[in-house]
């Protein structure tokens, strides 16, 4: 969370209060002084001192594997939604998914409180790379290949940054392949895959930036990432 929302939050302090204690160079993370007020910290991951107090935060992060049919969002009026996944000691006030995948795309979505993280991973500009597994209705070859990583033309002139696109299996009626793109449009694995003139049968999302899929998790099943994974996330604390 904001390191300044967390002082005043834990020290109950006014803002002047809290503003006080940067001018006099009271804030440390990771044993340095902190001057930026806004930035991002988690007791998780930073040691967080303001004097002689330490600061904790409680924000969660969520690996779920997503099943085909919850809807990415937190309220629907039609549809399960992947927060109604998360039992009543995950729920937080702001958990929201981080990024989107269709009703009828399953795997990994993260699911945190800590909205900024959550804004430095969908950053255009930080091209965090998703990897998905995909089933589609007929042949890919090696022009496939090179036209996806030449970047997709949609009907329409938009065009899409290099993906990397690796066939393991591929028949007239049925291929399976790897896609790692670094963008996130609209139904954008699908449309790519539309203008190759195949049709996405099962689409699988396996990474997220630093994160896998965990394969032990069943489909509609959640656990907090490991340390480990919080840590590759540290770099997106900004
Ligand atoms: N691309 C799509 O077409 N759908 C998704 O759910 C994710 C990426």
């Amino acid at each position: 969370m904001r390191l300044d929302k967390l002082i005043e939050k834990e020290l109950l302090t006014s803002r002047k209060e809290m503003k006080r204690y940067f001018a006099r160079k009271l804030v440390r993370v990771d044993g340095q002084v902190e001057m930026n007020a806004s930035r991002n910290v988690d007791s998780q991951l930073h040691t967080i001192q303001v004097d002689t107090d330490i600061l904790r935060t409680n924000h969660v992060y969520l690996l779920l594997n997503k099943p085909v049919g919850a809807v990415t969002a937190v309220t629907d009026g039609n549809y399960p939604t992947v927060t109604q996944l998360v039992a009543s000691v995950d729920q937080r006030e702001f958990l929201y998914p981080v990024g989107r995948l269709d009703r009828d795309t399953e795997g990994l979505l993260l699911l945190t409180d800590n909205g900024q993280l959550g804004y430095e991973l969908l950053l255009p500009d930080k091209k965090v790379e998703k990897t998905y597994e995909v089933w589609v209705n007929g042949r890919l070859d090696a022009d496939d290949v090179r036209a996806f990583e030449e970047g997709i033309l949609f009907i329409g002139g938009e065009i899409c940054k290099s993906a990397k696109l690796v066939i393991l299996k591929s028949s007239d009626t049925m291929s399976h392949c790897y896609l790692t793109i670094q963008e996130g449009k609209f139904h954008q694995v699908k449309k790519m895959f539309l203008a190759r003139n195949v049709k996405v049968l099962r689409l699988r999302r396996i990474t997220m930036g630093p994160l896998q899929l965990d394969e032990q998790l069943p489909s509609g099943a959640y656990r907090p990432l490991n340390h480990e994974e919080l840590l590759q996330l540290k770099p997106y604390f900004k």
